[in-house]
């Protein structure tokens, strides 16, 4: 295993990126024992797309969940990253066999075509610069090496993006924006890789879970619950607002997802 204990070669919004690793090593249990990342048909889709590859590298890989499956599914070599380094180390020592580096998605520590698979979930959403992790991704997978990614979506209409992204950002600082199912299409059109599967999904979200993980403050909390309460009708649509049996409290909702199978 290698390890770096400084995050290795961020170049751009520094200072963010330093509060989002802070914020996701404070974290750690939440990520590690949370069955909604630890499981899922969408985790054994990214899987089933890289089955094949023999050096896997997994960006952003928070508790490792991605990393050990790829490990679990016979992937020979797993490279865990993260720029958190407290959530590679949570990676590293709950899978064996991983290798474990902190690292920033925008500025992979890696030479050109070094691994057949690259995987990212439910991550990008905190990247300030997405297309620099899309350049990064296309320079470290080999010639018709694997991309599978997956990460929330907003719908396509601006006004419920900007509305899902607000309550995001409160939730968490480091929420920088998520983006629609379109927007990544069109980077990746931008790209040499090659898009071949695009499922857009959704995923059930437990509020008071979801705002557990986070450890968000009660203030905050408040204020997000109100932002939900006010959600324009279309988005409690799109998104099947499920209220608790005895009241008109919000309990879950069903969070917009796109996962791509993309190839280099
Ligand atoms: C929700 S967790 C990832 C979950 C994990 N991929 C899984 O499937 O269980 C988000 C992770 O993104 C990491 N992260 C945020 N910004 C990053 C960046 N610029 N580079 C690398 N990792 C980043 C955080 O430290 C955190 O561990």
């Amino acid at each position: 295993m290698y390890f770096s204990l400084q995050v290795v070669g961020v170049t751009n919004n520094t200072g963010r990126k330093r509060d989002v690793a802070a914020s996701f090593s404070d974290a750690t249990d939440g990520y590690l024992e949370g069955n909604v990342l630890k499981q899922g048909a969408d985790l054994e889709q990214l899987v089933n797309w890289c089955s094949d590859a023999t050096c896997a590298l997994d960006v952003a890989t928070g508790a490792g969940h991605v990393a050990g499956s790829l490990a679990d599914a016979g992937v020979s070599r797993v490279v865990a990253s993260d720029l958190s380094p407290a959530m590679v180390r949570t990676a590293t020592d709950e899978y064996r066999g991983l290798e474990g580096v902190a690292v920033d998605a925008e500025r992979l520590p890696f030479s050109a075509d070094q691994f057949d698979a690259v995987t990212c979930r439910f991550a990008a959403h905190h990247f300030p610069d997405p297309e620099a992790f899309l350049a990064e991704v296309e320079r470290v997978l080999e010639p018709g090496g694997m991309f599978a990614f997956e990460d929330l979506c907003v719908p396509a209409d601006p006004e419920l993006a900007a509305y899902v992204n607000r309550i995001e950002r409160l939730r968490d600082s480091g929420h920088v924006e998520t983006y629609s199912r379109g927007q990544w299409l069109d980077w990746l059109d931008a790209t040499g890789l090659t898009v071949e599967t695009v499922h857009e999904t959704s995923r059930e979200l437990e509020v008071d879970a979801w705002l557990n993980r986070m450890a968000v403050p009660e203030e905050d909390r408040q204020r997000i619950r109100s932002l939900l309460s006010d959600a324009p009708a279309d988005l409690e649509t799109a998104f099947e607002f499920q209220y608790e049996a005895d009241g008109d409290r919000l309990a879950s909702y069903q969070t917009g997802v796109v996962l791509l199978h993309v190839t280099a």
